[in-house]
C-alpha cells in the first residue's frame, strides 16, 4: 500500500527514505510524485525467485510509469521492458536500455513504429493483428533482418478485475482469439514468412488481479495451444510471455498472492504442460503495477475546506484528476495520510481535486484526523498509471517526479512550467 520506508514520527510527521515529506514539499513544490527507490528495488527483487523449474525473464511494463531515469534504473538492475509505443521505445533507448531486452507491443503499430522497432533490434515484436504482419515482414526484409516474433492470443480467461482494464476475454481489441482458428491462422502466417521468426506466444489476462488461479489457467491455455501447434506444425515455443497483471494492496482488504507463489505456480504449469521430448518454454512476465504502484505517493497541499448543507465535508487539494485520473476513470480507491496530524481519524472527508469537474474526487470517504488548510495530504499507492496518465487538463502543469533513497532525493522528471504549456503552441495570426 505504501513505500516500505514511509514512517510517521511521534508528532505525526511523515517521512520517506528518511526525508520529511514537508521538506520534499518545500523543496520541490506540490503536487509532487515521490518514488521510494528501496521499494522499487524490493518489488523488482520479488520477481527474482531462485530455483524455479523454468527461467522467468522480467520485462517491466513501461506503460505503468516510464521516464528516462526509470529506463536507466531498469538497465542498471538488468531488467527488460515491455514497450507499447514508439515513444516508450524512444525513452527506453534514451535511458540506456538494451534493445534486445525490449518486447515491442501495440494493437496498432504505425509504419514509423515498425521501422523504429526493427531498426533498434528489439528482442521481440508482439504481433497483434494480421494487418501488421505484411508491413513488419517488409520492413524486416528492407533492413535485411529476421525479426523475432511473439503471437498475442486472447485466452478467454476472465480475471476478476475492473471491466475497463480486462484484456483477456475473446471479445477484446487485443490479439487473436484462441477459438475459431484465429490464433492458429496468425501462427501459420508468421511461420510462412521467412523474415519473421516465431519464438513464442503472448497472453495478458488483465490488471490488478488478486488471485493466483487465472495466472495458472493462462499458462495452461498457452501450453495446450502449444501442444496443438507442435502436433500440427512441429513448432514449439521457446518462450511464453504471460503478460503482467499481479495486483497490489490499494486497500487494507486487498490481498494479492506473493509474487514468488505466482511465478512458482506458473513455472510448474509450464513444466507439467510440456510433452515428452520437448524442452519446457521459458516464461516472460511484464509486471507494471506490482513494481511501481506501492513505491509511489503523491503529496498534495490542502487549499480549501468546507462543509456543505447536508453535512458532507470537503477538503480540496492542489492536484487531482490531472495527475491521477484513476478514481474518475475506474472508480479506483486510495488511502491517504495527513502530515503532522497523528491520532485517530476524526473526520470523514471527500478529498476533492482542483480541476473544473464535479467528478474530480480523489477519495470519496476518507477517514482522516482533523487537519487545516495548508496541511499536506499524502495519497498512497500512486506509482502506477498516475504520472503515466497525467494530463494538462485546465492548462495545469504536470507535477515533478522525485525519487528518494537513504536521506537523499533526486529529480527524475522536472515540474512543468507555464512555458511548457506554450511550447507547442503557435500564436494567433489574423485569419
Ligand atoms: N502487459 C500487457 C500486454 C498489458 O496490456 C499490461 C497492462 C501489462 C503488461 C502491465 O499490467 P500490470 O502489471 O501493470 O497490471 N490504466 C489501467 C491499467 C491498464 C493496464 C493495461 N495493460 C489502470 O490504471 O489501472
Amino acid at each position: 500500500m505504501q513505500p516500505d520506508t514511509l514512517a510517521m514520527d511521534a508528532a505525526g510527521y511523515l517521512s520517506i527514505a528518511g526525508i520529511r515529506v514537508a521538506d520534499l514539499a518545500r523543496r520541490y513544490g506540490t503536487p509532487l510524485y515521490v518514488f521510494d527507490l528501496e521499494t522499487l528495488d524490493r518489488r523488482l527483487a520479488a520477481y527474482r525467485v531462485p530455483g524455479l523449474p523454468v527461467p522467468v525473464d522480467v520485462y517491466y511494463a513501461g506503460k505503468a510509469f516510464l521516464c528516462t531515469a526509470m529506463a536507466g534504473f531498469l538497465a542498471d538492475r538488468g531488467v527488460g521492458l515491455d514497450a507499447v509505443s514508439g515513444g516508450e521505445l524512444f525513452t527506453a533507448l534514451a535511458g540506456g536500455l538494451d534493445a534486445a531486452r525490449i518486447v515491442f507491443h501495440g494493437n496498432v503499430k504505425t509504419p514509423l513504429e515498425i521501422t523504429q522497432a526493427v531498426e533498434a533490434g528489439v528482442g521481440a515484436v508482439v504481433v497483434d493483428s494480421l494487418d501488421e504482419l505484411g508491413p513488419l515482414a517488409q520492413e524486416a526484409r528492407r533492413q535485411g533482418r529476421t525479426v523475432p516474433v511473439l503471437v498475442r492470443v486472447t485466452p478467454g480467461i476472465e480475471a476478476h478485475t475492473h471491466a475497463f482494464i480486462r484484456t483477456g476475454q475473446y471479445d477484446s481489441k487485443f490479439g487473436f482469439a484462441l477459438t475459431g482458428g484465429l490464433a492458429e491462422a496468425a501462427v501459420q502466417a508468421v511461420l510462412a514468412e521467412p523474415a519473421l521468426r516465431l519464438i513464442g506466444l503472448h497472453s495478458h489476462i488483465g490488471s490488478q488481479i488478486l488471485d493466483l488461479e487465472p495466472f495458472v489457467a493462462n499458462v495452461e491455455v498457452l501450453m495446450g495451444f502449444s501442444r496443438h501447434l507442435a502436433r500440427r506444425y512441429g513448432w514449439w515455443p521457446q518462450v511464453l510471455d504471460v503478460g503482467g497483471g499481479l495486483g497490489v494492496r490499494y486497500q487494507p482488504e486487498d490481498d494479492p498472492p506473493p509474487t514468488a507463489a505466482v511465478l512458482e505456480a506458473m513455472a510448474r504449469a509450464a513444466v507439467t504442460g510440456t510433452p515428452a521430448g520437448r524442452e519446457p518454454p521459458r516464461l516472460a512476465v511484464e509486471p507494471g503495477r506490482s513494481i511501481v504502484a506501492e513505491a509511489g505517493v503523491t503529496i498534495y497541499r490542502i487549499g480549501a475546506m468546507k462543509t456543505v448543507p447536508g453535512g458532507r465535508r470537503y477538503w480540496a487539494v492542489d492536484g487531482g484528476m490531472g495527475d491521477n485520473i484513476r478514481p474518475a476513470l475506474y472508480q479506483a480507491r486510495y488511502q491517504a495520510l495527513v502530515d503532522g496530524r497523528r491520532g485517530p481519524p476524526e473526520e470523514t472527508v471527500t478529498l476533492a481535486g482542483r480541476y473544473c469537474e464535479s467528478g474530480d474526487i480523489l477519495i470519496q470517504e476518507a477517514r482522516l484526523p482533523a487537519a487545516a488548510v495548508g496541511d499536506l495530504v499524502v495519497v498512497l499507492g500512486t506509482g502506477a498509471y498516475n504520472y503515466a496518465m497525467a494530463s494538462n487538463y485546465n492548462r495545469v502543469p504536470r507535477p515533478a517526479v522525485v525519487t528518494v533513497r537513504n536521506g537523499t532525493s533526486r529529480v527524475w522528471v522536472e515540474r512543468e512550467g507555464y512555458s511548457d504549456l506554450l511550447r507547442l503552441d503557435r500564436p494567433w495570426e489574423p485569419w
